[in-house]
C-alpha cells in the first residue's frame, strides 16, 4: 500500500451549481475528472486529519467506482475514518442525519438528485459540512478556485472495499466502516412521528403507494414503511435502487411520475400515494385525483404541526425560497411567527436553522423539510403527512380543501423551458433586465404591475449577500412572475418561469386556467417564443 502524489492539470468548469457538482457520467468518467475536484476538497476544507466522513450515493451509474477512488483518496489525505453506506447507498437526507449524529467533519452524497442516470446520464457530487448541510457559498466558491490551480491529488494504492460486507476495515491507517445507512435515519423518524397512530391507521386498512422510483428510498421505505409502520408489503413499488434507475427519470413531480398520478386518478387509486426522488430529498404527496403543491404542502404541515410529536412544542419560524408561493406567510402571519424568503437551493436555509429562526423549510421544488437535519427530506414530508391523517382520520384532498378554506389559496405553476441556448437565455434575462426600471406602473388588462426588481439576498445571520438570485415582478393583487436560471442542469440552459396568485375565495380552479393571464404576460414581456425558441415550456408542474 502506497501513497502517490499523481499529477494532474485543472479541468475548467468544476463550478459547484445550486446543489453540488453535476455533469454528465462521461464528463465525470475523463481521468483526473473527479479525483481533481475530491483533492480541491480535502485542499479547502480544514481540520479534518484524523476526523470521520460520511460517504455514500443514491446508487445510480459510476457510484461505486467512485466510492472506491475517494475512499483511496481520503485515507491519503489523512481522514480518520470514513463512514460508508452499504453497497454504497445513502440518501441526501440520510446523510445529513449521520454526519449529525456521529459528530462527523462532514460527507461526500454522491448525486445528480433528480436527473437520470446510467452510462449515458448525469452523475454528481456533493460535499456536506459539519452541520449535515450543504457546503455554502463560500466554501463551494473556494473548491473551485482550488479545482482551477490544482497541480496533483493524493491516492493510496489499495485493492477495493467491499461495500457489501458491513464492518469495519482499513486502507492503509484509516478505518472503513460499511455501516447500514437506514439504522440512524430510521431511529430518528421514529423520534419525531407518532409512529403508533400510523401503524394504527395502516392495521385500519389505509393504503398507500410509495413509488422509490428505482432510487435510494427504496430501501428505507420498505424499513421504515412496510417494516416499522405495518404497511402491506407491495405498498413500496420500483423498491430496487437500479444505475439507471429502470431507465426512468427520478423526478417526483407530475410530469415524471405520471403513472402514479393515472393510478391515482383510477378507481384502483390508494388512499394517498407518494413519490421520492433519486437521492431521497425530493417528494410528492397525492391525494385522489391530484398531487398536493409542493408550496401548499410547506403550509398544510406548518398549519398542522402541533398535530406531530417532535413539534408539538411549537414552530420558531418558517422559510421558503423566493420563487415558492406566499401560501406559507399566510400561515405565519396567523400563527405569529416570522417567515423568511431565501433564494433558491436547500444552503440557504442552513444559517436559519443553525441560528434557531425556523423549524419548517421548503422549495416548490417539491423539497420540504425541518430543522432535525439539514437537506430537504422526502421520507420525512411523506411520514408528516401519514402524521396528519392518522391524527384527523381526514383524506389528503380534505386536509387540502380545509387549508384553502380557512387560508385561500394560492394558485402556482412553474413553466421550465429546458435546453435552450446559453447565450439566448442570458439575452432574455438581459433583455428583462433592461425593463426592470420602467415596468412599475404598467398594465397588462387587469394587472398592474407594482414594482420589478432582481432578488439580492441578505442573509440576516451571517450578513452574506447573493445577489442575481431571479427577476420578479410584482403585480398589485399581490400576484408574482418570476424568471430564473437553473443551477442544476448539464446541457445549454433551463429558463424557470414562476407563477404564484392568491384568491380569497374561488378556490377550485385549474390552475393553469387560474394563472392565464399572467402566463400571458411573461410570454410577452420576456418574449419567450423568440428567446427560447420554442411556443410552448417543455414541462409544466
Ligand atoms: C433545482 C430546484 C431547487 C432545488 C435544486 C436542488 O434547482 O429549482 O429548488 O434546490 O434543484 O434539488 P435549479 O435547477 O432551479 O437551480
Ligand atoms: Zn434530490
Amino acid at each position: 500500500m502506497s501513497l502517490k502524489l499523481v499529477e494532474t492539470a485543472p479541468y475548467e468548469g468544476q463550478k459547484p451549481g445550486t446543489s453540488g457538482l453535476r455533469k454528465r457520467v462521461s464528463v465525470f468518467q475523463q481521468p483526473n475528472y473527479l479525483e481533481n475536484f475530491v483533492q480541491s476538497v480535502f485542499d479547502t476544507v480544514e481540520g479534518f486529519t484524523g476526523k470521520t466522513l460520511v460517504l455514500g450515493g443514491d446508487g445510480r451509474f459510476h457510484n461505486d467506482v467512485a466510492i472506491q477512488t475517494i475512499l483511496k483518496m481520503a485515507a491519503a489525505n489523512g481522514v480518520g475514518k470514513v463512514m460508508v453506506g452499504y453497497n454504497g447507498i445513502l440518501s441526501t437526507p440520510a446523510c445529513s442525519c449521520v454526519i449529525r449524529k456521529h459528530k462527523t467533519f462532514g460527507g461526500i452524497v454522491l448525486s445528480a438528485s433528480h436527473n437520470p442516470g446510467g452510462p449515458q446520464g448525469d452523475f454528481g457530487i456533493k460535499f456536506n459540512i459539519a452541520n449535515g448541510g450543504p457546503a455554502p457559498e463560500k466554501v463551494t466558491d473556494a473548491i473551485y478556485a482550488k479545482s482551477q490551480a490544482l497541480k496533483s491529488y493524493r491516492i493510496i494504492d489499495a485493492a477495493d472495499v467491499d461495500l457489501s460486507a458491513l464492518g469495519t476495515t482499513k486502507i492503509g491507517d484509516m478505518v472503513v466502516e460499511v455501516f447500514d445507512p437506514v439504522a440512524d435515519y430510521a431511529d430518528q423518524m421514529a423520534s419525531i412521528f407518532d409512529f403508533d397512530a400510523i401503524r394504527a391507521l395502516f392495521a385500519k386498512g389505509f393504503t398507500l403507494r410509495f413509488d422509490a422510483m428505482h432510487a435510494v428510498c427504496g430501501p428505507y421505505a420498505k424499513r421504515i414503511i412496510e417494516g416499522m409502520l405495518g404497511a402491506p408489503e407491495g405498498t413500496v413499488i420500483h423498491a430496487e435502487p437500479l444505475p439507471d434507475f429502470g431507465g426512468h427519470h427520478p423526478d417526483p413531480n407530475p410530469v415524471n411520475a405520471k403513472d402514479l398520478l393515472d393510478f391515482m386518478a383510477s378507481p384502483d387509486a390508494t388512499d394517498m400515494a407518494a413519490a421520492t426522488d433519486g437521492d431521497g430529498d425530493r417528494n410528492m404527496i397525492v391525494g385522489k385525483g391530484f398531487a398536493v403543491s409542493p408550496s401548499d404542502s410547506l403550509a398544510i404541515l406548518t398549519a398542522n404541526a402541533f398535530l406531530v410529536p417532535g413539534y408539538a412544542g411549537g414552530v420558531k419560524g418558517v422559510a421558503r425560497s423566493m420563487p415558492t408561493s406566499a401560501a406559507v406567510d399566510r400561515v405565519a402571519d396567523i400563527l405569529g411567527i416570522p417567515h423568511y424568503e431565501t433564494p433558491t437551493g436547500w444552503k440557504f436555509f442552513g444559517n436559519l436553522l443553525d441560528d434557531g429562526r425556523i423549524t419548517f423549510c421548503g422549495e416548490e421544488s417539491y423539497g420540504t423539510s425541518s430543522l432535525h437535519i439539514r437537506e430537504k427530506d422526502g421520507i420525512w414530508a411523506i411520514l408528516f403527512w401519514l402524521n396528519l391523517l392518522a391524527k384527523t382520520g381526514d383524506s389528503v384532498g380534505g386536509l387540502v380543501e380545509k387549508h384553502w378554506q380557512r387560508f385561500g389559496r394560492n394558485y402556482y405553476s412553474r413553466h421550465d423551458y429546458e435546453s435552450v441556448d446559453s447565450a439566448r437565455a442570458n439575452a432574455l434575462m438581459d433583455h428583462l433586465r433592461s425593463q426592470l426600471d420602467s415596468l412599475a406602473g404598467r398594465s397588462f388588462g387587469a394587472f398592474i404591475v407594482e414594482k420589478a426588481d432582481e432578488f439580492t439576498y441578505h442573509d440576516p445571520v451571517d450578513g452574506s449577500v447573493s445577489e442575481h438570485q431571479g427577476i420578479r415582478i410584482f403585480f398589485t393583487d399581490g400576484s408574482r412572475i418570476i424568471f430564473r436560471l437553473s443551477g442544476t442542469g448539464t446541457v445549454g440552459a433551463t429558463l424557470r418561469v414562476y407563477f404564484d396568485h392568491y384568491d380569497a375565495k374561488k378556490l377550485d380552479l385549474a390552475p393553469q386556467a387560474a394563472l392565464a393571464d399572467l402566463i400571458a404576460i411573461a410570454t410577452e414581456v420576456a418574449r419567450l417564443p423568440e428567446f427560447t425558441g420554442m411556443t410552448e415550456p417543455t414541462v409544466v408542474t
